[in-house]
């Protein structure tokens, strides 16, 4: 199992990031995931770039974007493409059950062995984004998720990030409660009042505790009136790279 530790180190997240950006091709469609991890992958991707690599990204968020522009990656949007190679992004935990290191590479980014044991199931939205990323990796041929040892979890248990259309905040906050969750408001501040993301909603962060089962909870979100896209992404990771001190872990 990952070795747990209380916060990710950069030289971990820029490892599963860099490791991730390895599987980008000449030609492909790139979904372009949000946050401090997978900005490493874009980091790379935009450096590969600059050596002559021709992609084209699809970012899941105005940061991403951002990050893009600046790497000078060309960019392209859902409706522009005929499909997305592939979409890496973070996590704000994935479930990792591996007993054992399955693969540990070193920044070759070479295998050391193989092994199939973790299911890889996510919670994301972290950064209020979870909308755009799901939509993008639901699109994509292959997701890729990075992350590093401290978002490794037996069981999903951090609260579940919930886009709400704003007139529907406090309606979706009772059905919440009803599921058994406690919903909180994202707030940008006591003084600015709530997270507006880049499309325009609220998120409700939504403590339900450990979810051993986190199958009815995804479909009972999904079909709340008001909820946009919830932050639960079940069995949709191909490949988990978790970047260590020493190398990369692969699950997939
Ligand atoms: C944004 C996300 C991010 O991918 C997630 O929060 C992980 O971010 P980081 O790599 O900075 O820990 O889901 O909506």
């Amino acid at each position: 199992m990952c070795a747990k530790t209380t916060g990710g180190s950069e030289e971990a997240k820029r490892r599963a990031g860099e490791r991730a950006a390895k599987a980008v091709e000449d030609g492909m469609v790139v979904g372009l995931g949000t946050g401090s991890t997978t900005a490493y992958a874009i980091e790379a991707i935009g450096r590969a770039v600059a050596d002559g690599l021709e992609v084209q990204g699809v970012p899941t968020s105005f940061q991403s974007r951002q990050l893009a522009l600046e790497w000078e990656i060309p960019l392209t949007e859902l409706d522009a493409v005929s499909g997305v190679d592939l979409a890496i992004d973070g996590a704000d935990q994935v479930v990792d059950t591996a007993e054992q290191v399955v693969e540990t590479g070193d920044d070759t980014g070479e295998p050391a062995s193989e092994h199939a044991g973790t299911d890889g199931d996510l919670i994301k939205g972290g950064g209020g984004a979870h909308t755009r990323e799901k939509l993008i990796a639901s699109a994509a041929d292959r997701f890729l998720v990075v992350a590093d040892p401290s978002k490794c979890t037996p069981v999903l248990e951090r609260p579940v990030p919930v886009e709400v259309i704003p007139a529907a905040h406090s309606v979706v906050a009772d059905r919440v409660r009803d599921l058994g969750g406690e919903p909180t408001l994202r707030l940008a501040s006591h003084k600015d009042g709530p997270v507006v993301t880049d499309n325009g909603n609220f998120v409700l962060d939504c403590a339900f505790g450990p979810m051993g089962d986190p199958k009815p909870l995804d479909g009972a979100l999904a079909s709340t009136p008001g909820v946009l896209e919830h932050g639960l992404f079940l069995e949709m990771a191909d490949i988990v790279y978790i970047g260590t001190e020493e190398g990369v872990d692969v699950r997939q």
